[in-house]
């Protein structure tokens, strides 16, 4: 079996379960690795389908050029097409993506103007601008405009919800993608609501980036537009091909939660990946918390790009270091903190969302704790601490009792055994009271700030 030119090998991509992060959580957690197309992303799919209606329209004539703004990954895909069918590639990018994607593209012969990040859209310096100008200037030429033009999410609905249709043979509940001109998770959920209306649909986007707002309100508030450095997904503008009325949820991924859990991929699942992949893997866990999966569930998460394109950035510790991502500090592990407290054996306290506020004081008080996880069954919902409690009977008495599921705050974060104490550090000097982690023996277990402070003075001790 072979295959006329590389261009054939675009999609079919595989699903590979995320044991790591599947780990204690019921249902099956899967992540579609993208970076098995030829040109090493999902925007490949795109790329061939952009140009193959522009060949039928008329629009990408013999000898023509193709010119786009792009992160990076389009262009690669529109060069891979370009190079077989012997067109020429433009391509304006923004100074924030990284070299190794710039060297790629001109190592595929291509041309690349990079532009300022940090200017509005419509400036004249911008990498929108800068497209749009030297398409009225190039003769010949062809503009996709991966935004706007309704192929890219059509590609998807075409290709991308079928595979994963058929590759989770209809099981499928959950749909993570992360969202950059929206043509990936709109076209695949088009086609996957239309074969079951029930799957839901989660996007990824980036702490800075117009979409989660945009979203919740429908209003295009500019305050929350800030630099990020999360290559590839979320937007300063609202591209064409979002349609957000087939998304569900949005979940917006800071940029060291998106690094550190591409480092995680890497390193525990051996998926060497792009950042925009930790988002979508990060964003995934967190809407689980919230909404936890059942035995039979199935979710699938787009992986988009490889790790090749970040070498010099997420994988590598000087960088991750002097933008704050990793610390200098303490190689501890939580295990570690666990084993100087001396009791990993001891079982965790917690009370039932059933139980009154009345019984959730007695438990702490038989245990000497100052917080308490809330449970539904196996599932962690929410959490309690003094200073809750306090405001609560300070405003009336009667709320001893309320259940304590009426009254519960949000459930404390879970952490892995292998996470540093400096991840810890921050989350606690973040207003978080304490933080439950997951042992290896399917244990859970509570660390607090004094946990924290006991555990470091022992280790210098
Ligand atoms: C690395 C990466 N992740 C995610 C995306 C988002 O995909 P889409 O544009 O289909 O929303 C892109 C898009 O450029 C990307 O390059």
């Amino acid at each position: 079996m072979w295959y006329s030119s590389i261009v054939d090998t675009v999609g079919n991509t595989p699903l590979v379960r995320l044991n790591t992060f599947n780990k204690n959580i019921p249902g099956t957690i899967l992540g579609k690795v993208e970076y098995f197309n030829p040109g090493q992303s999902v925007k490949d799919r795109i790329a061939l389908k952009m140009i193959e209606d522009a060949e039928s329209r008329g629009d990408l004539k013999p000898g023509g050029t193709i010119i786009e703004g792009t992160s990076g990954n389009t262009g690669m895909g529109l060069a891979m097409v370009a190079a077989v069918r012997g067109y020429k590639c433009v391509f304006t990018t923004t100074d924030k993506q990284s070299m190794e994607k710039v060297n790629l593209l001109r190592a595929l012969g291509c041309e690349v103007k990079i532009c300022p990040t940090n200017v509005e859209p419509d400036d004249p310096r911008s990498y929108y601008s800068v497209a749009k100008r030297l398409k009225e200037e190039i003769p010949n030429s062809w503009y996709p405009n991966q935004y706007d033009n309704l192929s890219n999410r059509q590609a998807h609905y075409e290709m991308t919800g079928p595979e994963i249709w058929e590759q989770t043979e209809g099981k499928i509940t959950h749909f993570v993608a992360g969202v950059g001109t929206g043509g990936t998770i709109t076209g695949t959920a088009e086609y996957l609501k239309e074969k079951n209306p029930d799957i839901k649909v989660i996007g990824i986007d980036s702490v800075g980036s117009i979409y989660k707002s945009y979203f919740e309100t429908g209003v295009f508030d500019k305050r929350h537009i800030a630099p990020y450095l999360t290559e590839g997904i979320g937007e300063d503008i609202i591209p064409e091909n979002v349609d957000f009325s087939l998304v569900d949820d949005v979940i917006q991924c800071p940029d060291r939660e998106a690094f550190v859990t591409t480092r995680i991929l890497a390193r525990k699942e051996g998926l060497f990946v792009g950042g925009s992949c930790g988002s979508a893997v990060w964003g995934a866990m967190q809407f689980i918390r919230k909404h936890p999966m059942k035995e039979d569930d199935v979710m699938v998460i787009i992986l988009p790009d490889s790790g090749t394109r970040y070498v010099s950035k997420i994988y590598n510790d000087e960088w991750m270091r002097t933008n704050g991502f990793i610390d200098e500090g303490s190689s501890m592990e939580v295990e570690e903190v666990v084993r100087l407290r001396g009791d990993n054996s001891r079982e965790l306290i917690t009370v039932d969302k059933n139980d009154t506020l009345e019984h959730c004081i007695v438990l702490m008080n038989r245990h000497n704790v100052s917080q308490l996880p809330v449970m539904d069954g196996e599932n962690l919902v929410g959490s309690l601490n003094e200073t809750r409690i306090l405001s609560l009977l300070t405003e009336s008495p009667e709320m001893r009792n309320k259940p304590v599921g009426d009254v519960m705050e949000e459930p404390l974060p879970v952490v892995s055994n292998d996470l540093k104490i400096d991840q810890i550090t921050r989350m606690l000097s973040g207003g978080v009271a304490a933080v439950i982690v997951k042992q290896d023996n399917n244990k859970y277990t509570i660390i607090t700030r004094s946990d924290l402070i006991n555990a470091i003075s022992k280790s210098m001790s």
